[in-house]
């Protein structure tokens, strides 16, 4: 086998995003040290049934509020993709203990221990919620990497998670302005694709629930898609590519819900769909140009969808 081509970090490795990540790294011949909050635990073992993952896959036992598990997982590596975080389904008691504490915090530990270990770029996992949550932005202007959600705004209005987002990606390059350390962030939306674990994470659940739950009514609002196997190659760019900087928004495909239903009725039937849809909602215009510009592009949305479908029946989660 030939030798790997850099040793990497991927924190969070067990996750939707990150078990993909892990997947593309692998087959792009990277050495991986994988953090896992319990190892051992059967939800993992989809890591070490990957390709090449017996010779260049090895897990950590890393929480991102355990400084000093960090430094043992990041050390010898010279790469870091920071992919954990908290993503609640539901909302969540005590959102700043559950939410805000491990994405900010757990960010700088993670930093601070790619600090030590004189790591050469650190790519950070954030999202568009740290985007688009901006009342003062200017109406009909397409938002970009410049715009970044309002934290006040997030706290008035409870959407704790956007502003776990939010903190701990402005957090990342504070400290990279203060340190020299190289960070790069990308910023996707809602990321449908093929499961890789076992159990289901909450934007998977978005669409498992289009195709179950029968609702009677939902909002017809706009969906901005994009699949996790395009987010896992727009991080390795994010990395490889000497001229990243800053900030990349990744996204690929608007739709509406109603439009999005009605591509997966024709295709697939057989599910228990929303039967009406009530209007509203603002649209969020935004744009992925700048990593377009980077080389980054994306496969089509029926691949994304049938191919999600196609891995929810395997995992029997659909009929
Ligand atoms: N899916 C999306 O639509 C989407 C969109 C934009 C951005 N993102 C971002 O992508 C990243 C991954 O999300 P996902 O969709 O893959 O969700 P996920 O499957 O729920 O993965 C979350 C990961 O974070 C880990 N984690 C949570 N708290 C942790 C802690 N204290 N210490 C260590 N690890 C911890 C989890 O570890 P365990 O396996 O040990 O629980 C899990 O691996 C997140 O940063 C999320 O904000 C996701």
């Amino acid at each position: 086998m030939a030798q790997p081509i850099g040793k990497v970090c991927v924190t969070g490795a067990g996750g939707y995003v990150g078990s993909w990540v892990v997947k593309h790294l692998l087959s792009n011949n990277y050495a991986v040290h994988g953090t896992v909050r319990q190892p051992g635990d059967a939800k993992y073992a989809h890591l070490t049934q990957l390709e090449k993952a017996s010779d260049n896959l090895k897990l950590f036992k890393g929480d991102v509020l355990d400084y000093d598990s960090l430094c043992s997982a990041i050390a010898g590596c010279t790469g870091v993709f920071h992919v954990a975080s908290p993503v609640p389904s539901s909302t969540v008691p005590n959102p700043q203990v559950e939410l805000i504490e491990p994405a900010v915090k757990g960010t700088l530990n993670v930093l601070k221990a790619c600090l030590e270990a004189n790591v050469k770029r650190v790519v950070v996992v954030s999202s568009v919620v740290a985007v688009s949550l901006n009342p003062r932005w200017p109406e009909g202007q397409i938002k970009d990497e410049s715009c970044w959600s309002d934290k006040e705004y997030c706290a008035a209005t409870n959407n704790w998670y956007c502003l776990s987002k939010t903190e701990a990606e402005s957090e990342a390059f504070e400290f990279a302005k203060r340190s020299g350390l190289d960070v790069v962030s990308l910023c996707p939306t809602l990321v449908f694709g093929p499961l890789l674990q076992s159990s289901i994470n909450a934007s998977s659940l978005v669409l498992i629930k289009l195709l179950k739950e029968g609702y009677d009514s939902v909002e017809n609002k706009v969906r901005q898609i994009v699949d996790v196997r395009d987010v896992a190659q727009a991080l390795l760019l994010a990395y490889e590519k000497p001229e990243a900087e800053g900030r990349y928004i990744c996204t690929a495909h608007k739709i509406k819900t109603r439009e999005l239903v009605d591509k997966l009725r024709s295709m697939f039937p057989q599910y228990k769909y929303p039967k009406s849809y009530t209007e509203g909602g603002k649209e969020h215009m935004i744009s992925s140009e700048k990593l377009q510009k980077l080389g980054w592009s994306y496969r089509p949305l029926e691949e994304t969808l049938v191919d999600s479908i196609e891995s929810y029946k395997e995992a029997g989660i659909l009929d």
